[in-house]
């Protein structure tokens, strides 16, 4: 195989970000291809006739604009174009179509969700005062009625929250960012476990944010990188999933819990809790939001409980951000549509509803078992009643190359590069959603070709 040599001279500006730019295009073109190698440092500094510090310069620019990523000890690697969108998703109907897709983290689908939708039309389509709610305007808080039903359901779900400390917001994703837009101003810092959901990435970026990613272990987020990071800079915010890290499924053990809310407070930190990945009330720890509920902003949403197309989550936030809050949920959509809270709302009020939770609780438990049984012979992590599964691969295989392979063979899963903040390295790990397989013979089906696909040996693709 001939070594990608760019010609600089089609390139303006100094030398090392003509071979930024370079790259970039030859990405753009498809010359070079994703999971594909970059040419030695020293040998393209040679075929170049330019010295190894500028091609390292010019890597580094590459890498910045995020085009690649470098691996320590292994070289600089072109990323996917999904990577280069950190939350780009793709849906069934559109190039997955045949596919088996794990990529997503939903709920297990039941006709139940459909059934409690039409009822709850239906019911509404002949309530009045539901109907004149539907066709004006309201409080971009939320009407207080609305609330004190969420609360309720909440409080039944093992969160105790009280109506008057919530505001109704179109789903996890949308609290999260009217979190972020009312707490820090663009280039503020952010910090974030250095592998974390996508969404808060892309939250980060699309308000210009300085995002900082902590290492983290089986007990989440390191609390002496915490400190150190604090020491260096402190940020204004910091973001976590405590419950269950997304990807990994690690929970922030209860001491971690304190010495976080020591930190947030000595260095008088916004602490942004996210628990729209929902767990029983059994498995959880101590909510962040009652250690410290003076500076958390607690993030949920019934994307994964009742169903995503709902669009309607809460905010909790301590009253003094209150009117900042709303003020900023009008500027972006005056309100809420109070139609898909009155959907909710009457949903959440039915016998089946409870029925559905238990069900779904259930079937998460059985299908982690099945992904435990298939793919015994391999390093899995995550909690017991997750959607997700979290699996590092054994020596010598390559993630992006696993999930092309998967690809091929009608399995979707996403690889570790999604989730990863900044330039931290990507694990060579996938994550697995075992509530997304549409019932347990397509998830039994997908387990089996993911389990032998990690048997075979990839052949390794040659360069120079
Ligand atoms: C950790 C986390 N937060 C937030 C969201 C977004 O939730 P929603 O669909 O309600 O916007 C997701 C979605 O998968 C998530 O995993």
């Amino acid at each position: 195989m001939t070594m990608w040599v760019p010609s600089l001279a089609e390139f303006s500006g100094s030398r090392y970000r003509a071979i930024a730019s370079a790259i970039e295009a030859a990405i753009q073109a498809g010359t070079l291809l994703p999971g594909e190698r970059l040419p030695p440092q020293r040998r393209l500094a040679d075929a170049l006739g330019v010295t190894i510090g500028t091609v390292t310069r010019g890597y580094a620019e590459a890498e910045r604009n995020g085009w690649v990523s470098a691996r320590v000890g292994s070289g600089t690697y072109v990323k996917s174009q999904d990577q280069n969108n950190a939350f780009s998703l793709t849906f069934p109907a559109d190039e997955t179509a045949g596919v088996i897709d794990l990529s997503l983290s939903l709920p297990p689908p039941h006709p139940l969700r459909q059934t409690l939708l039409s009822e709850a039309l239906v019911a509404l389509s002949q309530s009045g005062a539901a109907l004149a709610r539907g066709v004006t305007y309201q409080q971009a808080q939320g009407r207080h009625e609305h609330r004190e039903v969420l609360a309720r359901w909440l409080n039944t779900l093992g969160m105790p929250l009280m109506a008057d400390e919530l505001l109704i917001t179109q789903g996890g994703q949308h609290g999260l960012s009217l979190a972020l837009s009312t707490l820090l101003r663009p280039g503020e810092l952010l910090a974030a476990d250095a592998l974390t959901y996508p969404g808060a990435i892309s939250a980060a970026q699309q308000g210009h944010l300085k995002l900082v990613g902590i290492g983290q272990d089986s007990e989440g987020m390191r609390m002496d990188l915490l400190e150190a990071q604090c020491a260096r800079q402190p940020p204004r915010a910091i973001y976590l999933t405590p419950e269950q890290n997304n990807p990994t499924g690690a929970c922030l053990s209860e001491s971690r819990r304190e010495r976080l809310v020591t930190l947030a407070r000595r260095y008088d930190i916004w602490l942004i809790e996210d628990g729209v990945q929902y767990l029983p009330a059994e498995q959880r720890g101590t909510p962040l939001y009652r250690l410290a509920p003076e500076r958390t902003l607690f993030v949920f949403s019934t994307a994964k409980v009742l169903a995503g197309g709902l669009r309607i989550g809460v905010l909790r936030a301590p009253k003094s951000l209150h009117e900042r809050l709303a003020t900023g949920l009008r500027a972006q959509s005056w309100m809420v549509p109070p139609l898909m809270v009155d959907v909710v709302c009457h949903w959440i009020n039915q016998p089946a509803a409870e029925k559905l939770l238990t069900w779904q609780t259930q079937e998460l438990a059985e299908r982690q078992q099945l992904a435990a049984e298939w793919l015994k012979d391999f390093s899995l992590s995550g909690r017991s009643h997750s959607s997700n599964v979290w699996l590092a691969l054994p020596e010598g295989s390559r993630a992006v190359e696993l999930c092309e392979r998967l690809l091929q063979r009608g399995v979707k899963v996403s690889s570790a590069e999604p989730f990863c903040v900044g330039s931290t390295p990507a694990p060579q790990a996938i994550r697995l959603c075992v509530g997304a397989a549409a019932d347990r013979s397509e998830l039994i089906q997908a387990l089996s070709i993911v389990a032998a696909c990690l048997t075979e040996r990839p052949l390794a693709p040659v360069t120079l």
